[in-house]
């Protein structure tokens, strides 16, 4: 495969997906629920980014997000998203029909839900192809993997296929459209272990051959490692880090990555209990009013529950006070020496929230069951 950080586009293209303090709500008959609580991020054209953290952090409420594909409870509060810089949040409905169609593809969990039951694959491919491009469908089924069997596949309803082929069909499908942009949201967790790496394999091929951004959404930080170019890791409905893969998992800066990385699955020996984030992750029913890592943060300093920290931007962009003056948090991160000694020398307080008083409107258990491997 080739280098995962090589990525054709520059910083000064327009971004394929951007979002800025994104807020979103959702109305339950319990209350509300803030799934979004100011999420900013940027996809640049060509981007393989990761979109990481615990679940309820809000990975999903930002991907459908994107495509105003969210359902009829959720309510946008504030922020701005664009996608190649139509304004989705504004247009109208035609302009929205095209954005759907031209610009954006989703690839979801569950494939077969994701295909029409009722038409064969190849009708279903057929109709996929607004541009009627001049590379027949067939050829496309034979570019996802299914080159063996494309005349059963062809000729099949999708449940009649496996979960694998079907997610192949499913991305073919996506691609017969040649968007900017893939949104794929978990897309192997239907499917059996040994099939993961291949489909994830295929998309990420499959976009880079075409220039085509990809925002893959996914519980599984190890299986984007060699795949993805960025990174970016979400909490509490916020982007708290972004950056490359590579550099954001071998020095993450933020505590809640820190956390994530910390408990992966490595070389320790057999026996070694792996280090769990205490607690679990928020459900916000407002705005939080700081940080809402602070309950479960081992390096909190007293601000932290009552003033939230501004996202700085950078090439690590990282959410935290912690890093509070410069635009690159990295050499933010270098020049505060004092303040990392210090809060590393707390990281290794077992119990952090014993200290902190809690979050006024967002709220975080802290004797929940431990959040073992990965988000
Ligand atoms: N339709 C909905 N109605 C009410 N609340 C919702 C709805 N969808 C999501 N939520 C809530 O919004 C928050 C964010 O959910 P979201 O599905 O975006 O998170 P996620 O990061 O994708 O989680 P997962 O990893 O489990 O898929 C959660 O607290 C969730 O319970
Ligand atoms: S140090 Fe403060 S702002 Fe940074 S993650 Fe911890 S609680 Fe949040
Ligand atoms: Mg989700």
């Amino acid at each position: 495969m080739s280098d995962p950080a090589r990525v054709p586009s520059s910083p000064d293209s327009e971004p394929v997906l951007a979002c800025s303090d994104l807020e979103i709500d959702y109305a339950g008959r319990t209350g509300r629920v803030r799934a979004l609580d100011g999420a900013t991020l940027t996809v640049r054209p060509g981007e393989v980014m990761a979109l990481v953290g615990e679940s309820g952090s809000g990975k999903s409420t930002l991907a459908l997000a994107a495509g105003r594909l969210l359902d009829s409870s959720a309510k946008y509060s504030g922020g701005s998203l664009t996608v190649c810089g139509t304004p989705v949040l504004e247009c109208e409905p035609r302009a929205l029909r095209a954005l759907r169609r031209n610009l954006l593809g989703f690839v979801f969990q569950n494939p077969i839900s994701a295909l029409d039951p009722t038409m064969r694959v190849g009708r279903q491919l057929e109709l996929a192809d607004v541009d009627h491009s001049d590379t027949p469908p067939v050829e496309t089924l034979a570019e996802v993997g299914l080159q063996d069997d494309l005349d059963r596949v062809w000729r099949s309803y999708p449940h009649q296929l496996s979960g694998g082929m079907a997610q192949r069909v499913a991305i073919a499908m996506v691609l017969r459209r040649q968007p900017k942009l893939i949104v794929a949201d978990e897309p192997t967790s239907a499917l059996d272990a040994s099939r993961r790496g291949q489909i994830l394999d295929l998309l990420v091929s499959s976009c880079r051959s075409r220039g085509c951004a990809l925002l893959l959404l996914t519980h599984d930080i190890q299986s984007v490692v060699g795949r993805c170019s960025h990174i970016a890791v979400m909490y509490g409905g916020r982007v708290v880090e972004t950056g490359l893969v590579s550099e954001t998992l071998d020095d993450p800066l933020h505590p809640y990555t820190r956390a994530l990385v910390g408990a992966l699955p490595g070389d320790e020996p057999p026996g070694v209990r792996l280090e769990a984030i205490p607690g679990g992750p928020p459900v916000l029913d407002g705005p939080c009013p700081g940080c809402a890592f602070a309950p479960r943060c081992v390096e909190a300093l007293a601000k932290c529950t009552t003033t939230r920290p501004a996202l700085r931007n950078g090439r690590r962009s990282v959410c935290c006070h912690l890093y509070p003056n410069s635009g690159d948090a990295a050499s933010s991160l270098r020049s505060a020496g004092e303040g990392m000694a210090e809060s590393q020398s707390r990281s290794h307080n077992p119990h952090p929230s014993a200290s902190l008083p809690s979050a006024v409107s967002c709220t975080a258990s802290t004797d929940g069951p431990a959040q073992g491997r990965g988000a």
